[in-house]
């Protein structure tokens, strides 16, 4: 059983959704840096009792700040795997390749929205936040891998996405409104992509043989185990930020405290939340429900 969804059905919806960068960042609309900038779901802050109000809202924007540059960096392998997809599909259906090549200009954008964000948190933070990389070394990693491993990583992350808003952000008041409407925007048009993804890794699985899809689960995996080395090492950078903007001197055990806790935040943003979506692990389980129990294995690590 295939998935419901169709090109032309996503075409439409992404027509009629069409926003701008400059309609959500810039001039009168900055930060608002008294506020926190991601949902407690995925920051994970609040239970460092050690920390005052300000220090909880500062580390929450550092993660905040973390979360542009890590979407900065997937994005920027999501893009050249979808152009490579189009151009592969340049004789197929008319609307397949428009939705397609939508798909890309959408991910363009995002590249460019999350730099913005990124300008202006910069500007208004006042102290460096370091981020893992290059994102060259991470896409040269990533594109190396099999269409279909790299397709099922693609399809986590877009599903990922949105339920970041959904569970989090959607009913949720106390946020900066600048940084939600990131959010909001980003989820309107990831919801086309985790249709499209569907439908392109459904096409790849079709055309793969029993072995080619094991080959996809188990790069998928270590796609999985290479970002969560650099989920290690940014949890390194994250403290370092927060050190460097309150001059907190962290006691040994403090530093353990929150070292865990952002480790396991990051892991759930990143990880787990897109490991356990039902609608992901409804399109693995068609594709390979051996695969889907791997998953399903791995995934409690993450959560
Ligand atoms: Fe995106
Ligand atoms: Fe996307």
């Amino acid at each position: 059983m295939t998935s419901q969804y169709t090109y032309r059905g996503a075409l439409e919806a992404s027509e009629r959704i069409n926003w701008r960068v400059e309609d959500i960042i810039g001039g009168e609309k900055r930060l608002d840096f008294t506020k926190p900038f991601m949902p407690e779901s995925l920051a994970q802050v609040k239970q460092l009792s050690f920390l005052a109000e300000e220090e909880k809202r500062t580390l929450n924007q550092i993660r905040g700040h973390e979360y542009l540059s890590m979407f900065g960096l997937v994005e920027e392998f999501i893009l050249p795997y979808i152009v490579d997809h189009a151009r592969s599909q340049l004789g197929a259906d008319d609307y397949c390749v428009r939705a397609l090549l939508r798909f890309a200009g959408e991910e363009a954008k995002h590249i460019h929205l999350f730099k913005r964000f990124r300008e202006e948190f910069e500007t208004g933070f006042g102290s460096k936040c370091d981020f893992i990389g290059p994102a060259e070394d991470v896409k040269r990693f990533v594109l190396s891998h099999s269409p279909l491993g790299v397709g099922i990583a693609i399809l986590h992350i877009e599903w990922m996405t949105l339920r970041h808003y959904i569970e989090g952000v959607k009913d949720n008041q106390d946020l900066d409104p600048q940084f939600r409407s990131l959010l909001k925007h980003h989820w309107l048009e990831e919801s086309q992509h985790t249709k499209l993804d569907t439908l392109m890794v459904e096409a790849l699985a079709e055309a793969a043989t029993e072995k080619d899809i094991d080959k996809a689960f188990q790069e998928y995996a270590d796609i999985g185990a290479f970002l969560d080395n650099g989920i290690k090492q940014q949890t390194e950078f994250d403290i370092e930020s927060f050190v460097n903007a309150t001059g907190r001197n962290l006691s040994k055990s403090e530093r353990e405290t929150m070292t865990a806790a952002v480790l396991k935040g990051m892991r759930w943003t990143y990880l787990g939340t897109g490991m356990t979506h039902s609608n992901f692990l409804a399109t693995v389980e068609q594709i390979s429900p051996e695969g889907k129990k791997q998953i399903e294995a791995m995934a409690p690590m993450f959560c």
